[in-house]
């Protein structure tokens, strides 16, 4: 094994989906696919650190600290779609990450992860067909900061987290899995007083799986001025394809 310095140099655009293919192979047998794939649709997340080499993960990092300084911009909204939960944070947009990112776009197009996600998921993992939601990057930083209860507009996601806080000032995933996003009647919290909600702890250098059509989510606000960078990558199941989606949440995070 050669160390992660040294394949962190060797990490390109043209090479990310046979180290992908090759790691994966060599890391993520048809047992621990069972594991992961039981627990996925089980919960609607499943960690999955172990999917990707340190140098592919190191490699995402380094571009997302360097789209962060030259792209990102504060939002503080509240939007009525998701029972009006609040997203403060600052975010880069995926015009901003197609246009000037390099490793973020070759990753998201490996064939060899799609096909992993897709044995996990037990059906086909697909692009996003919309590109305003293939890659985005979320930046917390100030005390309050969340991302407050929501669902996807596509099936699935990878999300990458770059740089947690120690869990104890917040930023923890909050999940209640196997709900239904009504964009007119969001009922959050009928939904909440209804079922069990689980939290998920993420340090940095994990990474999950999640199905966030169908999973209500959000991360517990930061109690002091910390640090949470996702890089979140979302892709669609086959029932995307021809659903008519509209994307007022996104419109109102992004450019
Ligand atoms: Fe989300």
């Amino acid at each position: 094994m050669k160390d992660a310095c040294e394949l962190s140099a060797t990490v390109t655009p043209e090479n990310v989906d046979s180290i992908l293919d090759k790691h994966i192979a060599e890391n993520f047998d048809e047992e621990r696919t069972r594991k992961a794939s039981q627990q996925f649709r089980r919960e609607g997340y499943v960690k999955v650190r172990d999917l990707v080499p340190d140098a592919v993960f190191e490699a995402l990092q380094e571009e997302t600290y360097r789209l962060i300084d030259q792209y990102e911009k504060r939002i503080d909204v509240t939007l009525p779609e998701t029972s009006d939960s609040p997203r403060y944070m600052s975010t880069v947009s995926a015009s901003a990450i197609a246009e000037d990112g390099v490793i973020i776009p070759a990753v998201y197009a490996s064939e060899s992860l799609k096909a992993a996600l897709s044995r996990i998921a037990a059906e086909p993992v697909l692009d996003c067909p919309w590109d305003g939601e293939k890659y985005a990057i979320l930046h917390q930083h100030k005390k309050g900061d969340t991302h407050g209860w929501h669902w996807g507009d596509f099936s699935y996601a990878i999300v990458w987290l770059i740089e947690a806080p120690d869990l104890k000032y917040g930023g923890a995933l909050q999940c209640v899995p196997h709900t239904d996003w009504d964009k007119s009647n969001p009922r959050v919290m009928d939904y909440l007083l209804e079922n069990p909600i689980r939290t998920y702890g993420n340090i940095t250098r994990d990474l999950y799986f999640f199905r966030t059509d169908t999973t209500l989510h959000r991360t517990i606000p930061l109690s002091e001025d910390k640090t949470r960078i996702i890089l979140n990558t979302t892709f669609a199941g086959e029932r995307d394809l021809n659903k008519e989606v509209t994307h007022e949440t996104m419109g109102a995070m992004f450019d």
